[in-house]
């Protein structure tokens, strides 16, 4: 479903062998591929998937029928966006710097029964989650600023009326910027509506000159990082958490002035 599978998938078969059981590579991952009924091996140790894509804007809103297989999942850019059934995956870990605190801590939400001895031969001390586990994650020095300005996050949401408020609060934000897009004559959503992320909305005009324009326009009133993932060009608004809904409100206003001028 994008870049961050894409790597999962290339760096697993560093370590064993990894198949591709479904893709959204055909139409430039902008939808969510059926995960209902998927050729998984039997042997498999686990499926995978990225539930986020922060490049491509969509999510799974569904998780996929792994077949009784464990559920593995990168949640980078969702995690703590919403409530989530833990008991539903086998470990869920990302990094926290979309959501939760600064760049350079990782949170890995495991499954006890996989917090085991048995790990691949050469697997470093360090990177067992058993290692961690047992050391109340203290094993090595761990990053301590970045981890207090996580607690003081986990405080913020907790305040804000915890991740139900959360959900709410970004649907919210969402959708004033998805239907804004939906009824725009200039600007045009890039994922299929079933499968759109509330924290990553990807956009283009369709006319990358117009795409540039906006952008360096934008910049210049203020709306910072607009710009889309360099692979993929166009535009794309990532409103986690901390951005406030007032946030959203500028940018659609801005986002239809432009359009007057432009049209
Ligand atoms: C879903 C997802 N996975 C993985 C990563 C990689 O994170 P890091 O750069 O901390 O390795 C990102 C970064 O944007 C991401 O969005």
């Amino acid at each position: 479903t994008g870049q961050w599978a894409k790597k999962a998938y290339q760096e697993a078969q560093k370590y064993g062998e990894a198949v591709a059981v479904a893709s959204s590579a055909d139409k430039t991952f902008s939808y969510i591929p059926d995960c209902s009924d998927l050729d998984i091996p039997e042997d498999a140790d686990y499926v995978y998937i990225c539930e986020n894509n922060t490049i491509y804007g969509t999510k799974y809103k569904t998780l996929p029928n792994t077949k009784g297989h464990t559920l593995v999942a990168d949640v980078s850019s969702c995690f703590l966006s919403e409530p989530v059934d833990v008991t539903k995956y086998g470990v869920i870990y990302g990094g926290v710097q979309k959501n939760v605190g600064p760049a350079g801590v990782v949170i890995a939400i495991i499954r006890e029964d996989l917090i085991t001895d048995d790990v691949l031969e050469g697997t470093p001390t360090m990177l067992k989650w058993k290692t961690q586990a047992d050391a109340g994650s203290l094993y090595n020095t761990p990053p301590c600023y970045g981890i207090y300005i996580c607690g003081k996050v986990f405080k913020w949401i907790k305040k804000m009326g915890g991740l139900e408020a959360m959900k709410a609060h970004n649907e919210k934000k969402a959708k004033i910027l998805y239907d804004y897009l939906d009824q725009s004559k200039l600007f045009k959503g890039t994922v299929v509506p079933e499968d759109r992320s509330l924290m990553n909305v990807p956009f283009v005009t369709g006319d990358a000159e117009l795409d540039k324009k906006f952008v360096a326009e934008a910049t210049a009133a203020g709306f910072v990082n607009l710009k889309g993932h360099r692979t993929v060009g166009g535009m794309r608004a990532s409103i986690y958490n901390a951005m406030p809904i007032e946030g959203v409100e500028k940018l659609v206003e801005f986002m239809k002035k432009f359009e007057a001028e432009n049209a």
